[in-house]
């Protein structure tokens, strides 16, 4: 089956093509090959004649999106669109890769997948835009939101681990809540929940939640580095372009019901750290 992946170089995107290579003919796009903001995005993924299009490209900065939303707005709202566009004129099935910033945070226990979306900044905006804007275009589409992402070059726990080299002391954020999630575990997911027509809303994130602090103690637990102290800080103390919803633990009711569940955090990130070292 021909699987065409958008974001292929980013830190999902390159999971996903690893894991569905030996299985499928992949198609994976970076952003060379297609420019998001742009409708012909739909004339190039359609060219191709994908069975299932799985688009994992965004602008992720989100406080890149907070200063420049219109950006943010034709590149994940708009460009989903045009992805979307592209799957229904070739009959592809879609997975939509999309955020648990979609919740404003004030929920008291994890968000579920039918749980009211109340975005309060610029990138989660465009985010939850897109996923309206591919359900107003398919039926045969599966939204996917995802959290915390780690498993690429360029992510908290490996920020974390490069502090730790040379300052005995970091401080972390201990108010802001979410759930870790490993790319490489969503990706298996992925591949799993494509195989079915249970089209529809799903929150494939490793099961549990926790803070930053807790994260980055996790991390440096995980890779040995016990000489590091971490001192708590709240995240008002960390001004940032565009507010950040502080509670937004993703609860997956869903794809567990269906056996499509992905392993605790704690054990997602001693995996990784062993990997990287
Ligand atoms: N990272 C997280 O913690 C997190 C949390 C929740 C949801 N998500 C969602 O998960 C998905 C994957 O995130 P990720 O962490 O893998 O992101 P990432 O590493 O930043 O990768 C995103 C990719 O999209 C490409 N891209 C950006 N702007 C583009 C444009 N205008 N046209 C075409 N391609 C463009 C980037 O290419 P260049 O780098 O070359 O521009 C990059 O390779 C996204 O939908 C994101 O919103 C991520």
């Amino acid at each position: 089956m021909r699987i065409v992946v958008t974001g292929a170089n980013g830190q999902l995107g390159r999971a996903v093509v690893a894991h569905l290579q030996p299985h499928h003919d992949v198609v994976g796009l970076g952003h060379a090959e297609i420019e998001l903001s742009q409708p012909a995005t739909a004339d190039v993924i359609a060219a191709l004649r994908p069975a299932v299009i799985i688009h994992a490209a965004a602008m992720t900065n989100v406080d890149g999106c907070a200063l420049d939303p219109d950006t943010a707005y034709r590149i994940n709202t708009l460009g989903t669109r045009w992805v979307a566009q592209a799957a229904r004129r070739s009959n592809a099935r879609m997975v939509a890769i999309s955020t648990n910033e979609v919740f404003d945070g004030t929920a008291t226990h994890p968000y579920g997948e039918y749980d009211s979306a109340n975005p309060i900044n610029p990138y989660a905006r465009s985010k939850y835009a897109g996923e309206q804007a591919a359900r107003e275009i398919l039926d045969r589409l599966y939204v996917v939101r995802v959290a915390w992402l780690f498993g690429g070059e360029r992510n908290f726990i490996r920020t974390v681990l490069r502090l730790a080299n040379d300052r005995p002391v970091l401080r972390m954020v201990n108010d802001e809540i979410g759930s870790p999630t490993h790319a490489g575990d969503v990706a298996q997911a992925l591949a799993q929940l494509i195989t079915t027509d249970a089209y529809g809303t799903y929150h494939l994130v490793n099961e549990g939640s926790c803070s930053r602090y807790d994260l980055a103690q996790a991390a440096l637990t995980a890779a040995g580095r016990h000489h590091v102290t971490l001192e708590p800080m709240a995240l008002a103390d960390y001004p940032r372009p565009g507010r950040v919803p502080l509670y937004t633990p993703l609860a997956n009711h869903v794809g567990a019901a269906m056996g499509i569940r992905l392993r605790p955090w704690q054990a997602a990130v001693q995996a990784f750290v062993e990997t990287v070292g």
